[in-house]
């Protein structure tokens, strides 16, 4: 291990504690004690119900709450922090888009857009919204190696489409997708353009403003704080006239036994006791993601990745799916292997302590189109070692003969 190898694991005791060489990192990351003493130093200090207590601690807990949405603005260049819903995850904050702004605007004869690489939470509610409002549900398809050009889009496009949404990088390519031109084109037709970015703000710069998307969704567990804790970026022309998604406490700004008006945002969108505690272990993720910066964690990403892939194509029956390319996959490895089936890959990895990800990763028209029922996904993330790497490409050598092949 190097000296900067060290470093970033000292960050990490869960490699301390367990014999793992984790590379399911697009799944979820491993938690650092920064973020962990974040969320115990918040529950032992600042803990209250927030947002509608009138004493010191209950405003301590709301001002806890509001930070880490300020730090969550500053962290992908919203605007305004007011920008910011915190949801669960990715997937609540899509479907929020989908079943407070879809549900509502759509009608029939509209029109969205999404590819086939999308994960089910950029898929299936777009079915359920084309299905309740009798909007078409269209679907660009990428190239084989994983790119989606804009001029897909371009041809699909038209008047009648009111919606497009399309990940920035996929969970089984790793491709990042061109989503400024996406964006750019969608507004041309006069379309909404939401961006899934579950598996990219966790690895690059993500600038809501310069990508000029209309919506953001990401999760904070894909990116070392706790599960529980998501963001919705959106413009606030469309949030203002989105009604809420879901209804209850803390949302509302008066309610009669006839109805009710609703709270200003962002907390129209967040109702009941919100979750304080994760917003504050995303607010020191990032902090932490600060201090080691994109720089370092891109590029010990992309040299890990070239390492990985690199000894992939010198073992026999090993196929990469997607781009050849280190640069086009993020940190994320997906292959086939002739003749064993994903789920006996992963068992046989695992008797290596080597944890990935086998099956069709949320991503099942993906892999219809693909022409596979399932794969075996490697994911890397900053604090993966060449050692790591190494220990991988041993185990993956001997998966074939673990099942009885001579070759
Ligand atoms: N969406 C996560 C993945 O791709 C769970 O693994």
């Amino acid at each position: 291990m190097t000296k900067e190898d060290k470093l970033i694991r000292k960050e990490f005791p869960v490699f301390e504690n367990r014999n793992v060489i984790y590379l399911d990192n697009s799944a979820t990351t491993q938690k650092p004690p920064c973020v962990l003493k974040a969320v115990t130093d918040y529950y032992e200090k600042n803990n209250a119900n927030p947002l509608r207590g009138l004493y010191e601690l209950s405003l301590a807990a709301t001002d806890a709450y509001e930070n880490a949405r300020a730090a969550v603005a500053e962290f992908i260049h919203a605007p305004e922090p007011a920008d910011i819903i915190f949801t669960r995850n990715a997937t609540e904050s899509l479907n929020l888009i989908a079943y407070s702004y879809g549900m509502h605007f759509l009608k029939e004869g509209d029109e969205i857009i999404i590819s086939v690489m999308e994960h089910h939470s950029n898929m299936l509610p777009w079915q359920q919204v084309a299905k309740a409002t009798g909007a078409t549900l269209t679907y660009i398809e990428p190239d084989k190696d994983g790119c989606l050009p804009p001029e897909r889009l371009e041809e699909k496009i038209s008047e009648k489409t009111k919606l497009v949404s399309i990940t920035q990088v996929s969970n089984v390519f790793g491709r990042e997708n061109d989503i400024k031109a996406m964006a750019a084109i969608a507004h041309k037709y006069g379309a909404v353009f939401s961006c899934d970015g579950a598996q990219s703000v966790p690895h690059m710069k993500v600038d809501v403003q310069d990508l000029d998307v209309d919506f953001l969704s990401f999760s904070g567990h894909k990116m070392y704080a706790p599960m529980g804790i998501g963001v919705l970026y959106g413009k606030k022309d469309l949030l203002e006239k989105m009604p809420p998604f879901l209804c209850g406490g803390e949302m509302i700004e008066y309610v009669t036994l006839e109805g009710a008006t609703y709270a200003e945002l962002p907390h129209k969108f967040e109702a009941g006791t919100v979750n304080v505690g994760g917003a504050v272990g995303l607010e020191a993720a990032i902090k932490f993601v600060n201090r080691f910066g994109w720089d370092l964690i891109e590029s010990r990403e992309l040299d890990l990745t070239r390492r990985m892939m690199d000894g992939m194509k010198e073992i026999p029956h090993v196929h990469i799916i997607g781009s050849d390319k280190a640069e086009d996959h993020h940190g994320i490895v997906t292959f086939k292997i002739d003749g064993v089936h994903p789920h006996d890959v992963a068992a046989i990895f695992d008797s290596y302590h080597v944890a990935v990800r086998a099956g069709h990763h949320c991503a099942q028209p993906l892999h219809k189109f693909l022409g596979v029922m399932s794969t075996t996904r490697a994911s890397l993330a900053f604090y993966n070692t060449e050692e790591d790497v190494d220990a991988f490409l041993k185990a993956l050598s001997m998966i074939r003969s673990e099942m009885g092949y001579k070759d």
